[in-house]
């Protein structure tokens, strides 16, 4: 087990956010901080933030490797991330659990997602992106919550639904300081979900939040794709998943 350290001073800064929603009611579990002086508007356009160096509150996390687990009595941890975890995050979650169901691996996985921001923290998902994957058969549960430091630690995977996606937890993953230096390749673990996919040639998974409900079908189309390849790789790099 390692220990973590946050500073709880900072403040994220968001025009027309109220700065409250940023702090997440549970004291071992650190929201994203972004420094006053790095204002910025959300947009679906904008989506980038900066996160101060900060030292972590202690929290226990274990070691994790990049994608290959090490402890093969751990379930193998999956996170996905976008920017609100309300549309994207929470459908590729619903979708990989459902996957992975159909599979038989429910005990072999421990799936989540988060966001970049904490906007939206404590939130149900969106409930137009819950009808459409509803629609498919899949269940959407999850409550929005930022991404915090020991997911760094704790998931063996981390997938990023677009570009700005990947640089912000890219970012938090720089400044944030750990107490115990995490391993020089954990960054390896954080992947562009559209790296998986085999019949969509996007490179990202489109923001749908400001669009219409083709914009919906058009991230589950993409999600089932990258969810069926990334089990199938998963699988092929942990033999021990299938052999246990
Ligand atoms: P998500 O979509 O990142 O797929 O959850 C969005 C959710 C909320 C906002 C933007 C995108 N927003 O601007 O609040």
């Amino acid at each position: 087990m390692k220990t973590l350290y946050t500073d709880r001073t900072n403040l994220i800064n968001l025009p027309f956010c109220h700065s409250s929603q940023f702090f997440s009611p549970n004291p071992n579990v650190p929201s994203l901080f972004i420094p006053s002086t790095h204002t910025r508007k959300l947009t679906p356009k904008s989506s980038s933030i900066s996160l101060k160096n900060t030292l972590f509150s202690p929290i226990q996390a274990s070691m994790a490797s990049s994608t290959v687990t090490e402890d093969t009595n751990k379930p193998f941890s999956v996170l996905f991330v976008c920017l609100g975890n309300i549309c994207r995050s929470p459908a590729a979650e619903g979708v990989f659990t459902d996957l992975v169901k159909k599979r038989g691996f429910d005990s072999k996985f421990r799936i989540d997602s988060a966001g970049t921001i904490g906007y939206h923290e404590g939130n149900e998902a969106d409930s137009r992106m819950k009808a459409a994957s509803k629609r498919r058969g899949i269940q959407i549960t999850s409550i929005s919550r930022p991404i915090k430091p020991s997911d760094f630690v704790e998931f063996d995977l981390i997938l990023a639904m677009d570009k700005q996606n990947r640089e912000d937890i890219m970012e938090a993953f720089s400044r944030w300081k750990f107490r115990d230096p995490l391993p020089e390749d954990a960054h390896k673990k954080v992947k562009l979900m559209c790296s998986y996919c085999k019949k969509h040639d996007e490179t990202e998974v489109p923001d749908p939040y400001y669009g219409g409900p083709q914009g919906f079908e058009k991230v589950l189309d993409m999600l089932e794709d990258a969810c069926e390849s990334l089990l199938d790789s998963i699988l092929a790099e942990n033999k021990h998943i299938q052999e246990s």
